[in-house]
């Protein structure tokens, strides 16, 4: 039977994926808030009012909160805003939730963790962000954490297409950088496992499909820095990897405590008969395809 769903943050990077893959076999509806998009309502998630007129007025059977300020540097240079938004927001939706009888999946993060752990982190590891973003993220996860059956899902860097009115991604940005000979330096030190939001939306779609609960790690089991990720965009793109510079100290500006290592494990998911999400070795080739058909897209518009 079709289930009703809410996404909040639906006009977003990860929002964009989970609603067309919830789509198919859904009814679902989603928010955004500075975008006009004309299937979303506009909301402000901050604001309890809001949330709980929209809850009110809209039967619904899951809402997937996506809201967030996911900029990290810019979490620490205004750590209220980021506790608006990403405490905050979680809070007025699991409320509105447990009121409703709604079951909450609340997206989070790997910035939860410290790093520090040498075999990684499973779920049942207690957290330990280092800087704003990580903590007003764990905050949101125990506002959700109060909503019954609720499934908090942890993801590592993401990437995925452009969103509209927004500037260039991380890996556009880069292959213009290249396309033009510009040298680029890229981080060397924190290992990442950086998946792509159009397979957690997969996955976060059969997981919705099979009612899991509690907390689960969805996250590429291949590690490694931006400076060997972007070697591999590069190469994949047919780009010189040659401009790509190691950056093995952190830059000046750049005073944020982040985690060496917040490795994911995905122990959980393979228990439950999941496949982990694909590393970047096996999916840059789909992605970079796939944002080249964005651009011939756009194009023809
Ligand atoms: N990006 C990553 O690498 C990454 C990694 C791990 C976890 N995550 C988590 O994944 C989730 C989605 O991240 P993302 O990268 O897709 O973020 P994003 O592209 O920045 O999207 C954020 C979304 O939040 C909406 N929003 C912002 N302020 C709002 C407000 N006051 N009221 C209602 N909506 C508001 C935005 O709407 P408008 O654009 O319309 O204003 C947008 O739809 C977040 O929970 C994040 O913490 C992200």
């Amino acid at each position: 039977m079709p289930r009703r769903i809410l996404v909040t943050g639906a006009s977003g990077m990860l929002g964009t994926d989970i609603v067309t893959a919830l789509s198919a076999g859904n009814e679902v509806t989603g928010w955004s808030n500075t975008q006009h998009h004309p299937d979303y309502r506009r909301i402000d998630a901050t604001s309890r009012r809001q949330v709980d007129q929209f809850f009110a007025e809209n039967s619904l059977d899951i809402c997937v909160h996506c809201v967030a300020n996911a900029d990290v540097q810019a979490c620490e240079s205004d750590p209220e805003s980021a506790a608006r938004l990403n405490a905050e927001t979680t809070r007025n939706v699991a409320e509105a939730c447990i009121r409703h009888g709604v079951k909450l999946v609340y997206i989070s993060t790997e910035y939860v963790f410290d790093g520090a752990a040498p075999d990684g982190y499973t779920e049942s590891h207690t957290p330990r962000p280092l800087q704003v973003y990580g903590r007003t993220k764990r905050q949101g996860e125990i506002h959700a954490s109060r909503v019954p059956g609720q499934l908090t899902v942890r993801l590592p860097v993401l990437y995925g297409g452009r969103v509209p009115g927004r500037g260039p991604t991380w890996t556009e940005s880069l292959l213009h950088a290249l396309e033009r000979d510009t040298p680029v330096e890229l981080d060397d030190r924190f290992e990442r496992q950086p998946t792509w939001t159009r397979d957690i939306a997969g996955l976060l779609d059969r997981a919705i499909g099979r009612d899991l609960e509690g907390i689960l790690h969805m996250a590429s089991q291949e590690g490694m820095t931006k400076y060997a990720w972007g070697r591999r965009i590069a190469a994949a793109a047919g780009l010189p990897t040659s401009l790509l510079r190691p950056l093995r100290t952190p830059p000046p500006a750049s005073g944020i405590a982040k985690p060496v290592r917040p490795w994911l494990s995905a122990a959980r998911l393979e228990l439950l008969g999941m496949r982990p999400p694909a590393g970047v070795s096996e999916r840059v080739g789909p992605f970079l395809r796939s944002i080249e058909a964005g651009r011939t897209d756009s194009a023809r518009r």
